[in-house]
Order: C-alpha cells, then sequence, then structure tokens
C-alpha cells in the first residue's frame, strides 16, 4: 500500500505576475480561460463516462518514475518487487531489502504498478544487479491488483531480458487449486525471456507456515547472493530500525491523519474510482441478526453505496477495512505505560524510499494502533526476534530469541506458544512481563491492517445502490483461556445503522471475481453453500428472479445448504421459500448437521441424488458453483464429484479428475472457498 507522502499531492503554489501583461500573455490567458470554461462546462460528462475515471485522478506522486535512473541515483543494485494484496508479499519484499544492508548491499522495493516495468531489461545497465519479486497469488491463480499490469506485459508486451539476474519466491495458500500459480508464471516466464535464475523459486505456503517458508528460504539465498556478488557475510542478524521517530508538539490539528486510508481527510471528500487506496465510505442501512438460536451471531448487513457511482456483479467480493477494538489499544498503552493521545511521525531513514511512513503520519498512537496495523494476528518469529532485546529478564529473552530460531525447538516452540495458543501481542506482553518495548518501534514491526473479504448477497440487477453482506461473527476461546474475537466482524456486528442525523460507515471498495452465473441464462445452475457459504447465493437467486422477470429463460436452479439446526441456523429461510414458491428455486436440499444422530452434510445430499446431477452436469451443461470453507468442506464436495464421475460416467479415478478439472476450466466448476 503506498503512503505516497502527503506533501506530494499538494501542488506547487502559482508563480506571481511580474509586472504588465504582454500580448502573448493576453493570448496565453485567453486560452488557459476558454479551456478552463470548456473543462468546467464538461467535467462532469467526463466523470460520468467509466473510461475516463482513470485519467481524471490525479497521479499519485511526482516521484522518480523510472527504476533504472532511480537505482543508479541512490546506487542500488537489489530491487525488491511485490505483488502484494493483503501486505504479506510487501512485508517480506522490505525485510530483504533491509538484509541487504547487512552484507553492505543497498536494496530498495518497488510496486510494480508504480514503475515502467519495460525498464527491467537496463537492469543491466547496473553491475552485480538482481530483481528480486515476491509474488502473492489469488483467485483462481491470478495476480494480485497492483501486480497485473506487470502480469499483462509479461504476457504480451515483455521484451529480451538477457543479462538480468532474478529470483523469485511465491506466497500462496497449498488449500487452493492453483498454489502459487503467480509466483511460479513469474519464474518461468522471466527464464523464457532470457533472464538468468540465480536462485530457486521459494514456495511459500500460508496454510503451513509461510513465516518458516521464506525463512528457510532467504537463509540459503544470501549466501548464493553473497557468492555472486563476492561478499561476506556479517553473521548476526542485527536489528536496524527503518524508521526514525519524531514526536509533534506544535502541529495543526487537521494536518493529522485520524484513520484515513490514504490521502489526508479524504474522507470528507469521496471521489470515484474507489479501490483499496481510496475505500468508499458506505453508509450501513440494515444490520440484523440472522440466526434464531445458538451461541453464535450470524449477520446481514447492508451498506449503502447510493451516489458512489460503484458498480458490482453477484459474485464479487466487497473488502471492508476494520477498526481494532478499542479495549485492547488501551491496554497495550497501558501495559507499554504510554500517552496514546502522542502525535507522532515514523519516518523512513532511507530518504529514497518511495515509503516514507509505514502508515499515513502524522497521527497518534491511538489512531495507527486502531486503524492502520494488525494487533491481533499472532506475531511472525521476525518480530519475536527484533523485540527479544527488550525483555529485561533473561529467560524471557531467551525463550523469545529461541521462538525466532529456526532450530526444530525453536520451531516448535513458537508453533505451541505463539499459533496454537493463538497469542497477539498483547497476550505475549501480558505473559513476558519483563518485556517492554518502546511503542514506537512496536509500531514499526506490526503489520498493516488489511480488509476482509465478503461474498456479496445481493444481486445489483435488484440493488443497484446497496450491497449485502452475510457474515458469522468469530469468537472464540484460546488454550490460555483468552477469548479472542474477530477483528472485522466484531466491528460489523456493533455497527449502528445510519439514521436521520446519525452515520454510521464502513470503508469499502469493491473485487472483482470469476463467480458469475452461466453466459446463457437457460444453463441449469448447481449452488452448493452450507453456513454463510450461502452468500454469493443469495445474490445468484435474486438475478435468477430478475431474469424471470424480464421474460428471459432461467434454467433449472438447484442449492445445496447446510447448517446445525433447522430451527437455529437456517440463514434465509423465508427467502428461499419465496424463491422456491415463485419458481426461481427448482429445489432446495438442506442438511441440518446436527438435528440427528449421524452427521448429514451436503455431500451426502448430493450423493443420495447424483443420477439427477449426473444428468443436470453430464449431458444439460450444467454450470456447479461452491462456496464456503476451503479447508474440509470444498475439498469433500470435490471429492463426491470424483466419485459420482466415476461411478456414473464410468470413469477411472484419473479421468474422473481430469473431468472435473476441465469443467474447471471451461468456467463450468467454479469456486468461492475461504478458510
Ligand atoms: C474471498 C473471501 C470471501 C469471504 N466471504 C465471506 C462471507 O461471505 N462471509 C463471512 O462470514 N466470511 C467471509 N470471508 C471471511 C472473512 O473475510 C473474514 O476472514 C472473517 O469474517 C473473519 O474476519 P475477522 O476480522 O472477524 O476475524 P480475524 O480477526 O481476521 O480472525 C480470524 C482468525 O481467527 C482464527 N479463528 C477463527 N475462528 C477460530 C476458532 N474457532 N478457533 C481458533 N481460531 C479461530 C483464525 O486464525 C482466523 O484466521 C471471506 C473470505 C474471503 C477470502
Ligand atoms: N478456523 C476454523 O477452525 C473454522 C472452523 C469452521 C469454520 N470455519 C470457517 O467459517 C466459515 C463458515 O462458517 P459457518 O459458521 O458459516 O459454517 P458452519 O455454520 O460452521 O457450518 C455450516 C454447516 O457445514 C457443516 N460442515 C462442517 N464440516 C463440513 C464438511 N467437511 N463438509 C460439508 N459440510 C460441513 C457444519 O456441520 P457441523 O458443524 O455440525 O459439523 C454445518 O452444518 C467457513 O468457510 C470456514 O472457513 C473456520
Ligand atoms: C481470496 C484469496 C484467494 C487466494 N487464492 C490463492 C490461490 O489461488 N493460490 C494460492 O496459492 N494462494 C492463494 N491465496 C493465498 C495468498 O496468496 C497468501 O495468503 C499470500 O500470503 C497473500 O499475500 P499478500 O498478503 O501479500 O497479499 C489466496 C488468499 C485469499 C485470501
Ligand atoms: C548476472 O550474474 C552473472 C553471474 O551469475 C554476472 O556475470 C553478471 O554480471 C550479472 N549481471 C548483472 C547485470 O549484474
Ligand atoms: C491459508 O493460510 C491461513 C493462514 O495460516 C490459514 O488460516 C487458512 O486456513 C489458509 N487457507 C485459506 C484458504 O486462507
Amino acid at each position: 500500500m503506498a503512503d505516497s507522502d502527503v506533501d506530494a499531492t499538494i501542488p506547487e503554489p502559482l508563480m506571481e505576475g511580474e509586472g504588465l501583461l504582454s500580448t502573448l500573455d493576453i493570448i496565453l490567458v485567453s486560452i488557459i480561460a476558454a479551456v478552463l470554461i470548456y473543462w468546467i462546462m464538461f467535467r462532469k460528462k467526463v466523470e460520468e463516462i467509466p473510461e475516463f475515471k482513470k485519467l481524471t485522478t490525479p497521479a499519485p506522486t511526482t516521484q522518480e518514475k523510472s527504476l533504472i535512473e532511480k537505482m543508479k541515483k541512490t546506487g542500488r543494485n537489489i530491487v525488491v518487487f511485490y505483488g502484494s494484496q493483503t501486505g504479506t508479499a510487501e512485508e517480506f519484499s522490505n525485510r530483504l531489502a533491509k538484509d541487504a544492508q547487512r552484507y553492505g548491499i543497498k536494496g530498495m522495493v518497488a510496486d510494480p504498478e508504480e514503475y515502467d516495468m519495460s525498464e527491467l531489461s537496463r537492469l543491466t545497465e547496473i553491475d552485480n544487479s538482481i530483481a528480486i519479486f515476491c509474488m502473492a497469488t489469488y483467485g483462481e491463480g491470478d495476480p494480485t491488483d497492483n501486480a497485473q499490469e506487470f502480469n499483462e506485459w509479461l504476457q504480451e508486451g515483455a521484451t529480451d531480458l538477457e543479462g538480468v539476474n532474478f529470483t523469485v519466491f511465491a506466497l500462496g495458500n497449498k488449500t487452493y487449486e492453483h498454489f502459487n500459480a503467480m509466483g511460479k508464471y513469474v519464474d518461468k516466464r522471466l527464464e523464457e525471456l532470457g533472464a538468468t535464475r540465480i536462485f530457486d523459486l521459494g514456495m511459500g505456503d500460508d496454510d503451513a507456515n509461510l513465516e518458516e517458508d521464506f525463512v528457510s528460504w532467504k537463509e540459503q539465498f544470501w549466501p548464493a547472493v553473497c557468492e555472486h556478488f563476492g561478499v561476506e557475510a556479517t553473521g548476526e542478524e542485527s536489528s536496524i530500525r527503518q524508521y526514525e521517530l519524531e514526536v509533534h508538539t506544535d502541529i495543526n490539528m487537521d494536518k493529522i491523519f485520524t484513520g484515513e486510508i490514504s490521502r489526508l481527510k479524504s474522507f470528507e471528500t469521496q471521489r470515484s474510482p474507489f479501490d483499496t487506496k481510496n475505500p468508499f465510505l458506505a453508509p450501513v442501512t440494515v444490520n440484523r441478526k440472522l440466526n434464531k438460536g445458538g451461541s453464535r451471531h450470524l449477520m446481514h448487513l447492508e451498506l449503502d453505496i447510493t451516489g458512489s457511482k460503484i458498480r458490482y456483479e453477484a459474485g464479487d467480493h466487497v473488502a471492508v477495512y476494520p477498526t481494532n477494538d478499542a479495549a485492547i489499544v488501551n491496554q497495550i498503552g497501558h501495559i507499554l505505560d504510554v500517552d496514546l493521545e502522542t502525535i507522532i511521525s515514523l519516518n523512513n531513514l532511507d530518504e529514497e524510499s518511495n515509503k516514507k511512513h509505514p502508515f499515513p503520519c502524522p497521527t497518534t498512537y491511538r489512531t495507527a494502533l486502531m486503524h492502520y496495523l494488525d494487533i491481533t494476528s499472532p506475531p511472525r518469529t521476525n518480530v519475536m526476534y527484533e523485540l527479544a532485546q527488550y525483555a529485561s529478564d533473561p529467560p524471557e529473552q531467551e525463550h523469545m530469541r529461541k521462538m525466532a530460531s529456526s532450530s526444530p525447538e525453536g520451531k516448535g516452540l513458537y508453533q505451541s506458544w505463539v499459533l496454537e495458543s493463538h497469542r497477539n501481542i498483547l497476550a505475549v506482553l501480558q505473559d513476558l512481563p519483563s518485556l517492554r518495548p518502546p511503542i514506537d518501534h512496536l509500531c514499526e514491526l506490526m503489520p498493516r491492517l488489511h480488509p476482509r473479504y465478503y461474498s456479496i448477497a445481493s444481486s445489483s440487477k435488484v440493488h443497484p445502490n446497496s450491497i449485502h453482506i452475510c457474515a458469522v461473527v468469530v469468537e472464540y476461546q484460546t488454550n490460555t483461556k483468552r477469548i479472542n474475537k474477530g477483528v472485522a466482524t466484531n466491528w460489523l456486528k456493533n455497527k449502528l445503522v445510519t439514521d436521520n442525523g446519525h452515520k454510521s460507515t464502513v470503508p469499502m471498495y469493491i473485487r472483482k471475481s470469476q463467480f458469475r452465473l452461466p453466459f446463457k441464462s437457460g444453463s441449469p445452475v448447481i449452488m452448493i453453500g452450507p453456513g454463510t457459504g450461502i452468500a454469493p447465493f443469495m445474490g445468484f437467486l435474486q438475478e435468477q428472479a430478475w431474469f424471470r422477470e424480464q421474460g428471459r429463460e432461467v434454467g433449472e436452479t438447484v442449492l445445496y445448504y447446510g447448517c446445525r439446526h433447522k430451527n437455529e441456523d437456517f440463514l434465509y429461510q423465508e427467502e428461499l421459500e419465496q424463491f422456491q414458491k415463485a419458481g426461481v428455486l427448482t429445489q432446495a436440499n438442506v442438511a441440518f448437521s446436527r438435528d440427528q444422530e449421524q452427521k448429514v452434510y451436503v455431500q451426502n445430499l448430493l450423493k443420495k441424488n447424483k443420477e439427477h446431477l449426473w444428468k443436470l452436469i453430464d449431458t444439460e451443461n450444467a454450470h456447479i458453483y461452491i462456496c464456503g470453507d476451503a479447508r474440509n468442506m470444498a475439498r469433500d464436495v470435490q471429492n463426491t464429484f470424483y466419485d459420482m464421475a466415476e461411478e456414473l460416467g464410468g470413469m477411472m479415478h484419473s479421468q474422473a479428475v481430469q473431468y472435473i478439472k476441465k469443467l474447471m476450466a471451461k468456467g463450468r466448476y467454479s469456486q468461492d472457498v475461504w478458510s
């Protein structure tokens, strides 16, 4: 996320006129005036045409656009590019650039979106240069938003990259079909274009331990680089601060960030297009509990996007920027004995860096901890390592160093003490009483708080000005007897509904997906979504109903839904019955898992109806959609379809796998899953 320097967006003051106007000046002034009048008159029109939107937003910064010039000017050899959505790849890139210092090599981090990537071939102009790519994968093996242009360039426009030295670290999650697809593609494509791979592709798996994958990859990568450059490693990982604390004592309160994502006061001057760097503040118009019983809280929210020009399709995701729990922030302030209202900036010690601050500055510690920093995810091992120096009690310090080490014992300790115990930074501070780091260093080390995605539970055909969300509030007890609460869902749960005089808003933007109803509205649709996995199907059903109203043919539409108890958490029961009555939903199969001795899941019902389903799939071109839990449900359902193909299609297992793969390639087997 580019927190580009705030000042950079403020235009230069106009030069004052000197003396009388000459004839030439008058002509010039007239032309400018004419252009201005034209612009004022026609500006509105231009803004209404979506294609022009991008052009009318101001360029973010005045910084150096040429990568090579910048590297030359600032004496860098290593450039680390990141393709990142939620900040992990960006954080890893920062750490790699920081590591380089230990070897006397100067590195820089670069957002591919901010540079002209066609300059990559010119890296050969810089002696001993290396391009490192930290690339995350999303969706169906897609690049992150900020790597989209780079990806297109690689596919189409890329030039000869002979002489360019590179390496790739891929970030992904094994539970997804296209594991690390983007990292693998960049690695393969750069080689095809003639570049030299100086170190093997690293494969990071978020489902196991991404941090560990990264650390062991870079522990082997750096010696290889040293050999490449002929330099000596300085050994010990030293703790180098990247940012310097500046405390503001005399500052205009208008210049302080109070939770805006990027541009100062952007929340008051809402301007489209809205995206990750410029979210829209959508008023909450409905916030209702969906379940009738049980100890959980499942909710239905509606966000008003009137006037925002935001467009969405059923199947897209809405991203929401949450705010942390004030109680946790207060406790951190209390335990570290600091005044949270102190106004500060953390300024990058590397003045050439594009990233001046780790989060929008100047701000207060309270704002940073409430809005910008992730204070509830388990701290990574590098954070434990860096913080260890502030544990005054030697056994506690040793405990922290051990958890950060790569020994099997250290890894095991980190796994159990941090991950399995779900300790957040506050729990770490509480359980290590001698650990009292300066709050500014803590703020430097915490990752950025990232947006949460929700599958949109409405159709824009029916609700063009409203986005519906169906979510379950996360709350669980850890083995240290703490109650951990999910950041976004608990924040959303307590969102009051906007009414006259009271405004309650959610910073959001839309992320497009590939999860779409069949192009031909007559094709049969099979929807499988237990629990909150029902969300996108509410949008699909609304859309199907709308198609019918328009007189369009709508194919057979069957739903497989599951919940715990019929009279507790049967979400949208009334709405589903309405759709059935109207003939939109041909068939609703519901698995109540806990209403009888033996568990019944959606896949049991799929098996029961296998003949009918197979006919829809194999002879009637049905489209299959699966939404919800990625960890178990999606995999179990996929196995059920393999069984079906084997049994009813007379296939061997490998053929069945191929069969489903082909459906996926044709867009007839789509998943919208998370865990
Ligand atoms: C593409 C996509 C679509 C999504 N759509 C929806 C949707 O439609 N509806 C919906 O409700 N969610 C959806 N999610 C999930 C959603 O984005 C959030 O992850 C979820 O709401 C939790 O966010 P949170 O901030 O409340 O929790 P966080 O503060 O992020 O905490 C979540 C973490 O808590 C831990 N945790 C949670 N439960 C337990 C437990 N029982 N035991 C131990 N640890 C636990 C896990 O480590 C988990 O990662 C979607 C996710 C993606 C990626
Ligand atoms: N982090 C975790 O440990 C964890 C655990 C569960 C869910 N989740 C997440 O929460 C999301 C949605 O949860 P939710 O509250 O909406 O769902 P939910 O209400 O917990 O579950 C919906 C239904 O799915 C059933 N189910 C459980 N395992 C299944 C499987 N392997 N195949 C098919 N059905 C199965 C459940 O049965 P039973 O519950 O009776 O078995 C229940 O009837 C999931 O996508 C998942 O990512 C996380
Ligand atoms: C919605 C979503 C989709 C994902 N899709 C994939 C995928 O297709 N393949 C994969 O290997 N990893 C996938 N991942 C995992 C991410 O790539 C991984 O968590 C990565 O560390 C994120 O990096 P970032 O924080 O820099 O964005 C997905 C994660 C999410 C949340
Ligand atoms: C790339 O690496 C090779 C050796 O592996 C080296 O000879 C060459 O100079 C390097 N290229 C650049 C541009 O640094
Ligand atoms: C990916 O990794 C995260 C982090 O460890 C894990 O919680 C999640 O279950 C994995 N799967 C998905 C689909 O995010």
